[in-house]
């Protein structure tokens, strides 16, 4: 036992001592989940999208990177968003034929060659000056479908046409319901078959996004020079043209279940719902006959419930159960992740800052690089999962722990 003790000792202090210790020491072991942190200097460089997350930290300006960063409070739901993946656990199955992955998926009736869908961000040209068109470019060479936010910094019409298909409209409130109904109009013009409701920042007051006000404080350049007026969101937004009395809070009408129907009402769009996270929420929406529902905590950013988006959907698919299409996003940043999302019961997952990352860095081609690596590690998660198609994904392809992280 000595013997065999000091053996070990003799080891570890020859590791200690060696190149090839000092050299792994320099990639900082702490990283290994999420990439070296150094910056990259081409989109194939990226072995995960977390390179590509290091080169948009250097690229980027303090206060930029901050609000693609930031959560809210001491960022605590943005972390338990990456947390709760590893509540889960991916049951592997052997001996199953796998060399013809298909990752095709079908929603409302169209069929789209991956589930991975490109969540509607605001302001990307504070990433990269080609912004949502880069965006639009990149989706368009993948086809992937795309999101477009209220606060987009392109107008919707340069990005359908950049897009080259029909993308979906995210509405925020702004506006009052002048303003809704406006934005509705031209998105219809426009061609988006889907308008998704966000409804997880119902509040008035902006959320305290402290990592972004920190950030802002360590940014030495004049705002103003970019920004109109000195709020940060000072510039004026492309979908507001033409609306008069933009109220700057989010509240312009009350965002309510009956704001829900009379939008349901109002527009030939289908309706989605985004930032639902809990059963009783979710079986409302199917009750009111809403087209599909996203589970999402707007990637951490909005309220500081301290759940990791997986868990909720881990609560709602259940009960929808099949009876609307169901999204989730927030946190998703492999191939593992998406493959325990669909096991969960998602037709399908969004992605916000990985996107945002690859555009900060390299601009269009970074945005195709992140969804091609999160293509890549998918079709290899559902390989060792022994699923040729994302139909053939079940519930049991995935485990939860329980909280003395055990199988359950
Ligand atoms: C910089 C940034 C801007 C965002 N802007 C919007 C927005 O305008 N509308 C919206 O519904 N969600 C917005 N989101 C949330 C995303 O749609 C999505 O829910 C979130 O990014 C998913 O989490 P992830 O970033 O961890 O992938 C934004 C997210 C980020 C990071």
């Amino acid at each position: 036992m000595a013997h065999g003790a000091n053996e070990r000792r003799q080891f570890l202090k020859f590791l200690a001592a060696s190149p090839l210790c000092n050299a792994l020491a320099g990639l900082d072991f702490a990283h290994a989940a999420a990439g070296t942190g150094e910056r990259i200097s081409s989109p194939d460089q990226a072995i995960d999208i977390f390179d590509l997350k290091a080169t948009a930290k250097e690229i980027l300006p303090p206060a930029h990177y901050g609000y693609m960063a930031t959560g809210v409070n001491s960022d605590k739901t943005l972390h338990a968003n990456r947390e709760a993946f590893e509540h889960y656990y991916l049951r592997s199955r052997r001996l199953v034929k796998v060399s013809n992955i298909d990752t095709r998926v079908e929603i409302l009736g169209q069929e789209w060659p991956s589930p991975i869908v490109v969540a509607p961000c605001g302001s990307q040209r504070a990433f990269n000056a080609d912004g949502e068109l880069a965006t639009a470019r990149a989706a368009k060479k993948l086809n992937h479908l795309q999101l477009l936010s209220t606060v987009s910094s392109t107008p919707i019409e340069e990005v359908a046409e950049a897009r080259g298909a029909p993308i979906w409209f995210q509405l925020y409130t702004f506006g009052g319901w002048q303003g809704v109904r406006q934005m509705l109009r031209r998105a219809e013009a426009a061609g988006c078959p889907v308008v998704v409701l966000t409804v997880d920042l119902p509040i008035t007051a902006a959320p305290a996004r402290h990592t972004l006000e920190r950030a802002i404080r360590r940014d030495t350049r004049d705002c103003a020079t970019c920004h109109e007026g000195s709020g940060i969101a000072a510039r004026p937004k492309p979908m507001f043209d033409g609306i008069t009395a933009v109220d700057a809070a989010r509240g312009g009408v009350d965002l309510t279940w009956e704001f829900l129907d009379r939008l349901q009402q109002e527009t030939q769009m289908k309706v989605f719902v985004k930032g639902i996270v809990t059963a009783e929420d979710a079986e409302r929406c199917v009750d009111m006959g809403v087209d599909g529902i996203i589970v999402s905590n707007h990637g951490g950013r909005a309220d500081d419930s301290g759940r990791g988006t997986i868990d909720s959907l881990a609560e709602v698919a259940p009960v929808v159960n099949g009876r609307t299409t169901l999204f989730m996003d927030s946190g998703v940043r492999r191939g593992t992740d998406i493959l325990k999302a669909l096991a969960l019961g998602a037709d399908a997952i969004m992605v916000g800052r990985p996107y945002l990352w690859g555009l900060a860095s390299f601009g269009q081609a970074g945005v195709e690089r992140a969804l091609q690596i999160l293509r890549d590690e998918l079709r290899i998660a559902m390989e060792f999962a022994g699923t040729s198609s994302i139909s053939e994904i079940g519930s049991d392809a995935v485990g939860a722990f329980n909280r003395n992280m055990e199988p359950a």
